[in-house]
Formats: structure tokens, sequence, C-alpha cells
């Protein structure tokens, strides 16, 4: 049983992610979406709303998992039985910074590999702090995010800026 986690804080969850996610639980057995739990970061959405959002997104691919994790990722990767960390990859940037997370992980436990897919140059340039930026100046997110979670984003907009 082939056990894959892609893990992120997905705040939001971009048509990026949501690329990788397909792509990836052709690849494995079972893939755990893991959404990191990290207040330090100020997310626009709760833990709990990310998982709604994605479990919504990704309710058409049968073995796709949703859930939260807090602390080393390797822990969490060890605690389910999964194998691997799959991560996506929009550019040299985005390679240097999986590269030595990998590395780090790889050094932290020797069973874990890390597998990485390039992005679909269509969603290249999609990030979530750019979706963020972008939603926050009243800019079109039509071709970033998957429409379920668009009108959240507004409603967030909206209310901060009674
Ligand atoms: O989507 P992000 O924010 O780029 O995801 C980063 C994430 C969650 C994969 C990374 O920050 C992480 O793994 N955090 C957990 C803490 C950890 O294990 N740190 C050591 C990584 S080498």
């Amino acid at each position: 049983m082939r056990i894959w986690v892609y893990p992120g804080s997905f705040d939001p969850l971009t048509l990026g992610h949501e690329d990788i996610i397909s792509r990836g639980a052709k690849l494995c057995d079972t893939l755990h979406i893991a959404v990191l739990n990290n207040d330090a970061k100020s997310p626009m959405f709760s833990v709990a709303e990310r998982i709604d959002f994605i479990t919504e997104c990704t309710k058409d691919i049968p073995n796709v998992v949703v859930s939260s994790f807090d602390g080393l990722l390797v822990t969490y990767v060890k605690n389910i039985n999964a194998s691997a960390i799959l991560r996506g990859i929009r550019s040299n940037n985005d390679f240097e910074y999986e590269h030595s997370m990998a590395q780090l992980n790889k050094k932290l436990d020797s069973n874990i590999e890390t597998t990485l897919i390039c992005a679909n140059p269509i969603y290249q340039c999609i990030s979530s702090s750019r979706v963020k930026e972008i939603a926050a100046l009243g800019g079109d997110i039509e071709e970033l995010v998957n429409k379920s979670i668009q009108k959240k984003i507004k409603k967030y907009f909206n209310r901060r800026t009674k």
C-alpha cells in the first residue's frame, strides 16, 4: 500500500495545488493532503475551513484523505505509515527550496522519499500569496482558484473592508 503525503499551508488551495493533487493521486494508493497547523503564519482561513475547502474540491478523487498536522512533517509521515512526500515545483526558486527541504527531511528520516512534480505551465504563476494579494486589491481570481473557494475569499475581503 503506497501512502503519500502532500503537505502545505493551502491558504488558500489554488488550481495549481489541485493539479498536483490529481496527478499525485494517480501515483499512489492513498494521498493524504496535510494542512500545516501553524497560527504563527496568521492564515486567512482556519485549518478547519481549509480542510473543508480541500475536501469539497477533491471529492471526485476517491483515494484522497484530508487532514492537518503540526510539528515535524517527517513525524506525521511516519505516524501514518506513509513512504513519500509529494510537492509541486513551479520554478528554479521552488526547486532550490524543495531540494533543501527534501535533503533535510531525508536526513531526519532516511526511509522517507520526496517526489517533486513540475507544475503544469498554465498554473506556473499561481501562488496562494498572489491570490490573496490580488483578491485584497479587488482583482479577478477566477482563473486562479476553484469557484467554491472564490466566494469565500471575496466574502473574507468584503468583511474586512466594511
Ligand atoms: O505550502 P508551504 O507553506 O510552502 O508548505 C511548507 C511545509 C508545510 C511543507 C513546510 O513548512 C513543513 O514541512 N513544515 C513542517 C515543519 C517541518 O517539518 N520542518 C522541517 C522541514 S525541512
